[in-house]
Formats: structure tokens, C-alpha cells, sequence
């Protein structure tokens, strides 16, 4: 089968790390029988340097023709990069919610899974460790902080700053849908996190959520309260299979929920539409510092790749095949620099990439 992807390598060790997974990509269409045509789209950064915003209508539109998106990342450094003496609205990170709001990716899936090979670099003790876990967040990405009214004025002689943390019932009707079709195909376990003890918006989210879960008697639905959840999940990350949040919780959660797992580099995410266009991009950032050296761990893109295939191309066993060849490869001992430990071989960004590759 022909699929057309937009590719957007962004800023930082974003060229590096889509550069991997399109080999890889290449590698399952070969090995399939699939042809991927990949077209290049300015985001963040790059887009800024090269047209003057961070996403162009050109841009988006493009994006929005293809079958599904490739992303690697975007942004750079406040107080080192230029781009962030502009106004918010034109910075490198608008380009990404603008992507987002603009190809109508309400539900963000971040899948956070231990790996037994990697269990020595999760910072948890090591009984928390050994017990493993396997979850995803499920973060809703086109509402709340992220995109209600904002503006920074004076009042009575004060700066005064606002934003708006607005949600609407269909909105979260149909991100909880998302969670709970998830959580039918994993362990049919659903945690709802809110602040519904101080938040309007959580007390509405709560409500929706507890409608929406009486359509799926055989998913457990149970609600905590985000700070609770901020710390069940380093006391006992066992116990999450479906986490279901809002945009600005599912932020700073999914976050924690990456760095247990070992590295950040091993998280991918799939942002995904009412239709089957998507968005596959790692959970991590630019990681400028870093950029151009060949050290980057592309694995978070390639597992992103890999939902790509699952997600908006229904091509299970090649997704199948992707993860497998991630998992063997860490068997095999081949570690990119932030997951090293003693005993394995280290290699570089494109080294990995050729690794996955021969293995599938
Ligand atoms: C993420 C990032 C973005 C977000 C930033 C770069 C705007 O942190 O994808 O988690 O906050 O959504
Ligand atoms: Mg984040």
C-alpha cells in the first residue's frame, strides 16, 4: 500500500532522530510491501528562521493532506535562541499547538512502559523497580490552559496575568471515549485524574467521565485527585494501566511518567483526530545541548513510527514488528548513551537506527 507522510524534523536533534525512523519505516515497507512518501514541512524554529512564523498556512495545509504526521521535535533555548525575543504567539511552541488545534488532535496518547533490560536505570527503589509497570496517559491536547483566553495587563497600577482553563462536556465526552476504547484492548483499568476538590472544570470532567464509563461495564473506572496521582505513580506505578486526563495535568504527568521508564528517550506519543490523520512524535524535547553530535537516542521516534503504522495505517504486524526489533535490540545489549550500562555496547543515533532495521 502507497502512504503519504509529512515529515516535520523540526528543531535541535529533531533531523537526526526522524532521520532514524524513516529507515526504519523504509525497512518495514520493504519488508512488507509498502511504499512510504514522505514530504517535509517547516515547524517550529526552522519554520521561523525560513518564513517568519512557526507554522505557515502552507504548512499546515500540507500536513493536513497527508495520512498521517511525523514529528521530531521543536524549540530551542529562551535567552540563547532569538526566536524567543518574539511574541509568544509567533515562538516555536505556538507552531505545535497551532499543529495540533489545526488537524483537531484532541486525544494524546503517551505509552509508559518499563523494559526488564532497563529496570537498573528506572530511579525508583528497586522493589518499585522489579514490580514493573505498563500504562498510558491518556492526555486531552486541543483545550483547557493550553488554548482559553490569556493576556498579561495592568490592573489598578498591578501587572496582572490570566488564563483561562475552560472545558466543555463534548470534550470531554469524546477523550474519555478514546480512554476507555483503549483500555477495552489493554487491562480494562481507567484512572481519571482532576482537582474536582477545587476546579469547576474537574467537577464537569468527573461528572462526563462517570456518564461515559456506564457504556463500558467491564472497564474499572476509578477518579483520584492529581496531586495523589503525582505521587502513586513513583510509589506505585504498578497500579496504572489507563491514566485519563486533562491538557495541563496529562503535561506535567506524562512527564513524570517518562522519567521512571528510565529516560525520556524511550517515550514515544501518537496525537490522534476524530478521523484517522495523526500526529507520532517522541515525548521528549529538542534537546538542543545535544544536536548534531550523533548521540541522541532515537528510540522514542521509532516507537512513534510504530503507532503511526498501528494508528492511522491499521498495520499491526508491521507496528508488531517495529516494537519487537526495539525490545531485541535492547536484549541484545545496544544502548544509545542516556540508557548505557555496563556490559553493552554503545552507539550513536544512526547506530541504533541501523540496529532496529536489521532486526526487523
Ligand atoms: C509536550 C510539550 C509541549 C506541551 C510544549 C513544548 C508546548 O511539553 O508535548 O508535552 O506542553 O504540550
Ligand atoms: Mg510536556
Amino acid at each position: 500500500m502507497n502512504f503519504n507522510v509529512a515529515v516535520i524534523p523540526g528543531d535541535g536533534i529533531g533531523p537526526e532522530i526522524v532521520a532514524e525512523a524513516r529507515k526504519v519505516l523504509d525497512k518495514v515497507g520493504q519488508k512488507f510491501g509498502h511504499n512510504f512518501n514522505y514530504t517535509e514541512v517547516l515547524l517550529g524554529g526552522v519554520s521561523i528562521d525560513a518564513c517568519g512564523v512557526p507554522l505557515s498556512d502552507e504548512a499546515l495545509e500540507t500536513a493536513k493532506k497527508s495520512d498521517a504526521v511525523l514529528l521530531g521535535a521543536v524549540g530551542g533555548v529562551v535567552g540563547v535562541d532569538k526566536w524567543y525575543e518574539l511574541p509568544p504567539h509567533l515562538r516555536p511552541e505556538a507552531g505545535l499547538l497551532a499543529i495540533r488545534k489545526g488537524l483537531g488532535l484532541f486525544a494524546n496518547l503517551r505509552p509508559a512502559y518499563l523494559y526488564n533490560e532497563l529496570k537498573a536505570a528506572c530511579p525508583l527503589k528497586e522493589s518499585i523497580a522489579e514490580a514493573g509497570f505498563d500504562m498510558v496517559v491518556v492526555r486531552e491536547l486541543t483545550g483547557g490552559l493550553y488554548f482559553g483566553e490569556r493576556k498579561t495587563e495592568e490592573v489598578d497600577g498591578v501587572l496582572t496575568a490570566t488564563d483561562t482553563l475552560t472545558y466543555n462536556e463534548n470534550e470531554i465526552r469524546r477523550i474519555a471515549i478514546k480512554a476507555f476504547e483503549i483500555a477495552m484492548k489493554r487491562n480494562k483499568n481507567v484512572i481519571s485524574v482532576d482537582k474536582a476538590n477545587v476546579l469547576d472544570s474537574s467537577r464537569l470532567w468527573k461528572k462526563v467521565v462517570n456518564e461515559v464509563a456506564a457504556d463500558y461495564p467491564e472497564v474499572t473506572l476509578t477518579h483520584m485527585l492529581v496531586d495523589n496521582c503525582a505521587m502513586q505513580l513513583v510509589k506505585d506505578p504498578a497500579q496504572f494501566d489507563v491514566i485519563l486526563t486533562e491538557n495541563m495535568f496529562g503535561d506535567i504527568l506524562s512527564d513524570e511518567a517518562s522519567m521512571i521508564t528510565g529516560s525520556i528517550g524511550m517515550l514515544s506519543s501518537a496525537s490522534l483526530s476524530e478521523g484517522k490523520l495523526g500526529l507520532y512524535e517522541p515525548s521528549h524535547g529538542a534537546a538542543p545541548d545535544i544536536a548534531g553530535k550523533d548521540i541522541a537516542n532515537p528510540i522514542a521516534t521509532i516507537l512513534s513510527a510504530a503507532m503511526m503504522l498501528r494508528y492511522s495505517f491499521d498495520l499491526d504486524k508491521e507496528a508488531d514488528a517495529v516494537e519487537a526489533a526495539v525490545k531485541k535490540v535492547l536484549e541484545d545489549g545496544i544502548r544509545t548513551g542516556d540508557i548505557m550500562s555496563e556490559g553493552c555496547t554503545q552507539v550513536g543515533c544512526s547506530g541504533m537506527g541501523d540496529a532496529i532495521c536489521e532486526r526487523i
